[in-house]
């Protein structure tokens, strides 16, 4: 006689036989967990959503704060030290409980030893079998907090050590240009009133003569001159004697005849009332970018605006040349360009430099007022 294949033996040996692969799964999908759980390198905290109470603890979060295992269990969240911050606590349980989610970029907590240690706070609801669930993952962020304020720090380090250069070399060639304006300035002044005198006593016929003494005449007022413009590029002296309004009027009037591309300054102010600091810089970029527009824009026209905004002054310099390069967007290193956005910075403005191939440059400076460092 054959047992059919579904007598009750059968089908009980088979029920045995699929009750024990199924509690062999679970048990393998419940050890994978407890490992994912155990081995996290973020803290781990599991609630009851309902109570408050906390479940589970995973090693990582126990080494981090420093309580054992048994103090966290059973415990509400804001009854253990680190979270002894009872308000902050509570008001973050009740919008879990509400919204079924909380996300603390930076939140300070405090180990058992008392040190404060700072973490990115997420944590979230979620129903398991039936049971309400929060879970909280706590990530350490003191060391990426640390190398942060260590950049702010060094940033600012930067700042004032620009600002400091900055000043230095102003005053450097300040003093180079009273130096060569006293010195050879002086010199050359004398050389040429002692030799034009030495030419009329000579008073010679010889045309050959007169045309060598016309020469060295020639190349003696060209030196004076180019002291002069060295003098005034190194420190220009109606910046300190006329003022900033004036200085620039006669840079621009000067820009125009030496390289002749006509400029237009606007000035919607006949005294800016600008300090010794702000008027150097405002002055020195308008020369860099001017210089720039004489030796690389190809234009037929330059303009430089100073007028009066809502949040201090806006400059303006532009052109009708060829552009910048392209590549020059991109950021390469370029030191006239490059030292004018270190400037504005200095101020605590803005720089946009707008170009394109064709249609001129278009640099617009917005600078703070009264806040000069
Ligand atoms: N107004 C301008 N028009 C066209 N090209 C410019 C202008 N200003 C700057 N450039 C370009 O940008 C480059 C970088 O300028 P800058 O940083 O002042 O350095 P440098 O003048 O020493 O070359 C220049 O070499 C030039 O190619
Ligand atoms: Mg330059």
């Amino acid at each position: 006689m054959q047992i059919s294949s579904n007598s009750p033996k059968k089908r009980i040996a088979a029920i045995n036989t699929i009750n024990a692969s199924s509690l062999k799964a679970l048990r393998l999908s419940e050890s994978r967990y407890r490992r994912l759980f155990e081995t996290a390198q973020d803290g781990i905290l599991l609630l009851n959503a309902d109570t408050a109470q906390i479940e589970d603890v995973n090693p990582y979060l126990i080494n981090m704060l420093g309580y054992s295992h048994a103090v966290f269990l059973g415990k509400k969240l804001w009854e253990v030290g680190s979270f002894a911050d009872v308000a902050e606590s509570k008001n973050m349980f009740a919008e879990l409980q509400t919204t079924g989610y909380v996300r603390y970029e930076d939140l300070p907590l405090k180990t058992k030893s008392g040190e404060l240690i700072e973490v990115e706070f997420v944590s979230n609801t979620y129903e398991c079998e039936d049971i309400k669930v929060i879970q909280c993952n706590i990530r350490n962020i003191s060391q990426r907090k640390q190398v942060e304020r260590e950049l702010i720090e060094s940033k600012a380090h930067l700042h004032q050590l620009s600002i400091f250069l900055q000043r230095a070399r102003e005053e450097d060639r300040a003093h180079f240009s009273r130096e060569l304006h006293d010195e050879l300035g002086q010199n050359l002044t004398v050389l040429r009133i002692d030799f034009n005198g030495l030419a009329n006593q000579l008073a010679t016929s010889d045309p050959a003569i007169a045309a060598r003494l016309d020469a060295i005449d020639q190349v003696i007022i060209r030196t004076v001159d180019a002291t002069r413009l060295i003098c005034e590029e190194l420190r220009p002296g109606m910046l300190d004697d006329l003022g900033f309004e004036a200085a620039i009027t006669s840079y621009a009037r000067s820009f125009t005849k030496r390289f002749g591309v006509p400029c237009d300054l606007l000035l919607d102010r006949e005294d800016y009332g600008l300090d010794k600091y702000l008027s150097t810089a405002i002055f020195r970029i308008v020369q860099e970018a001017l210089t720039n527009i004489a030796r690389h824009a190809q234009a037929s026209h330059a303009m430089v605006a100073l007028q009066d905004c809502d949040n201090g002054l806006l400059l303006t310099i532009a052109d009708d040349g060829i552009g910048l390069p392209t590549e020059l967007t991109d950021e390469r290193k370029t030191f006239g360009i490059l030292g004018m956005k270190e400037r504005v910075n200095m101020l605590g403005g803005r720089i946009a430099i707008d170009s394109a191939p064709g249609r001129g440059t278009h640099i617009e400076v917005n600078i703070p007022r009264n806040d000069s460092p």
